[in-house]
């Protein structure tokens, strides 16, 4: 595939040792913007880089002598001859202001590695997998949810996605095609999709933030399943209170994070 190799010796002339050989350069292959302030992109993929679904790994956008770099999680599958990433454009922010000029045929850096917990291989065997996400913190989840062996190792996968606003669905077509796509048509899972629009009244069935939609039973409702620390695996990404939040809550019913190698029942992600 036409993943671009330029390593910081080709480009600037330094020494092989060095930040610089710790990225590629890649190309952005299209742009798909869901609001004016969110977007999910496409990049080409060093043939080299590996990935976990769940990981992420660090973008860098800018002249060269000044590139921001920041942590994005991936969406696209292992599998994918392309990278998948969604973002939001924060006010001010100094990644957000290189990002709204961005391109197809841009190029952009991508660092090589991946890193995180936010994997399935963090939690002990269970029956159902909860994805609970606000904003962009369901780009992790639909990597998880592109990998075939999820649906194979699990009888529900449950995918929360709390948004201000119903255009902020991102990927909302297709999540709910999943299950008769030809890689899952198959699989043993079901699927449960459930939107949470909380500034947009009438929007969606479920309105309140997920924290108090588990604590008052709504959300297990929507689901028509409990969550139950003996059945349930959860995962959690996006707003670092809403992470606190839940994961507070889901203590308090016996849930616990992996430890010193032992797999837990909920692990976490937090953007900011
Ligand atoms: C492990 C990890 C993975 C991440 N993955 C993603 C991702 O997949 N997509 C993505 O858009 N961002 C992701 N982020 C956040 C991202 O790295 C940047 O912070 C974000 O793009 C804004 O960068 P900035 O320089 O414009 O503003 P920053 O100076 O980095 O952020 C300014 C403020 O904007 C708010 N903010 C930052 N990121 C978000 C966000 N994603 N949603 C809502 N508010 C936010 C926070 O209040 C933050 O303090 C991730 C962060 C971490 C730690
Ligand atoms: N979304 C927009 O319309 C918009 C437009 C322009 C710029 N931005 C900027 O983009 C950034 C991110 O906005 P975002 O909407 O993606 O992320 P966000 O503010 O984290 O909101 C995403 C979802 O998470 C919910 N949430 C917020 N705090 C929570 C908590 N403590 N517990 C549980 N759920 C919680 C929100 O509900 P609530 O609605 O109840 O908060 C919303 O449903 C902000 O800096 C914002 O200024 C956003």
């Amino acid at each position: 595939m036409g993943a671009i190799q330029e390593s910081g010796l080709a480009m600037f002339g330094k020494p092989a040792a060095g930040p610089q050989d710790k990225w590629t350069t890649e190309r952005v292959l299209s742009i798909r913007w869901w609001t004016p302030t969110l977007a999910t992109l496409r990049t080409t993929r060093y043939r080299g880089f590996r990935f976990t679904p769940g990981h992420y790994t660090r973008l860098g956008l800018g002249a060269a002598d000044d590139i921001v770099w920041r942590p994005f999680s991936l969406a696209s599958a292992a599998y994918d001859d392309y990278l998948e990433f969604i973002a939001v454009l924060v006010p001010g922010g100094a990644f957000s202001g290189q990002l709204q000029h961005l391109r197809a045929g841009d190029r952009i850096r991508v660092d090589k590695a991946s890193y995180g917990f936010l994997t399935v291989d963090q939690l002990a065997a269970g029956r159902d997998l909860w994805l609970l996400a606000s904003g962009t913190g369901l780009g992790p989840f639909l990597s998880i949810l592109r990998d075939p062996a999820v649906w194979q190792n699990y009888e529900r996968l449950i995918v929360a996605h709390s948004v201000r606003h119903s255009s902020e669905l991102a990927w909302r077509d297709e999540i709910a095609a999943m299950p008769k796509g030809e890689l899952f048509a198959d699989a043993e899972a079901a699927l449960t999709y459930l939107p949470v629009v909380t500034r947009e009244p009438g929007a969606a069935a479920l309105a309140e933030r997920i924290p108090l939609l588990l604590a008052d039973g709504r959300l297990e409702a929507a689901a028509a399943t409990p969550l139950d620390v003996a059945t349930s695996r959860v995962l959690v990404c996006g707003n670092p209170e809403m992470t606190r939040e839940l994961r507070q809550a889901l203590a308090a019913r016996g849930f616990a994070t992996n430890r010193r190698g032992v797999p837990g029942q909920m692990a976490f992600e937090k953007y900011w």
